[in-house]
């Protein structure tokens, strides 16, 4: 179940909206959180490789030879931000274990909230893989747009974004930074706050998922 506008997909399945209503309770354990974060990335991995091309081949099966589909040629990058875009990684890798990696290390600096740059690694043959930037939080875009500008230096030409809450203006400066990259979110939320959290959000996702602050 998804809803679909201007390059923003909501994955709004049921069980996306359940457990991520469990993730935004503030007494929700770390390793709660980071489960849910886990299964969700599994989910949200399912939606953002459902266009993925596909060829036929032939097989034979016990009974005849027949013409089947496999996914074709296309190569894979899972790209997260950390810290909290490393959330999903292993639930998107479950689906598709033999893409590669891409790490971009950034921070928002508190006061400015502007990214910035503390590690960054990506596979040689970027230019010819699909790459799936991953982050829970969309909050200004900053860091998305910060971490597309560098995968783009790098030779990225096909990307998308995924993330788990959304806040209108980071889709729009997102959107309106880097029109080519979509996005597939679980939740669109209300606002920002004076101090760019997302509102209701769910608070400081790093912090969450490793037990800081
Ligand atoms: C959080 C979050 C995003 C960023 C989103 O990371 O995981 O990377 O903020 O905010 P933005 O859209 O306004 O840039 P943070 O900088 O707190 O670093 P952390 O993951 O290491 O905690
Ligand atoms: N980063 C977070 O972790 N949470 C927010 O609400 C905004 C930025």
């Amino acid at each position: 179940m998804t809803t679909q506008q201007d390059g923003v997909t909501v994955v709004d399945h049921p069980l996306v909206r359940h457990k991520l209503t469990l993730m935004r309770q503030k007494d929700r354990s770390t390793k709660g959180f980071r489960e849910l974060l886990n299964e969700i990335g599994t989910l949200l991995c399912y939606e953002v490789t459902r266009d993925l091309p596909i060829e036929m081949i032939e097989v034979e099966t016990p009974l005849m030879l027949t013409q089947q589909p496999i996914i074709s040629g296309k190569k894979l990058v899972f790209a997260p931000i950390l810290r909290a875009g490393v959330g999903f990684l292993d639930g998107m890798l479950q689906l598709v274990p033999a893409a590669r990696v891409a790490h971009i290390g950034l921070y928002r600096d508190p006061q400015t909230l502007q990214a910035v740059e503390y590690y960054f690694k990506a596979p040689s043959d970027i230019a010819e893989r699909m790459v799936v930037v991953m982050d829970p939080m969309l909050a200004t875009a900053n860091s998305a747009v910060a971490a597309v500008d560098r995968l783009k230096e790098r030779g990225a030409k096909d990307l998308r974004f995924v993330c788990l809450l959304a806040a209108p203006e980071g889709i729009a400066r997102l959107r309106g930074a880097h029109p080519d990259v979509r996005i597939w979110t679980a939740a669109i939320d209300e606002c920002l706050n004076d101090h760019g959290y997302i509102v209701p959000g769910l608070g400081d996702a790093g912090d969450r998922m490793f037990g800081t602050r």
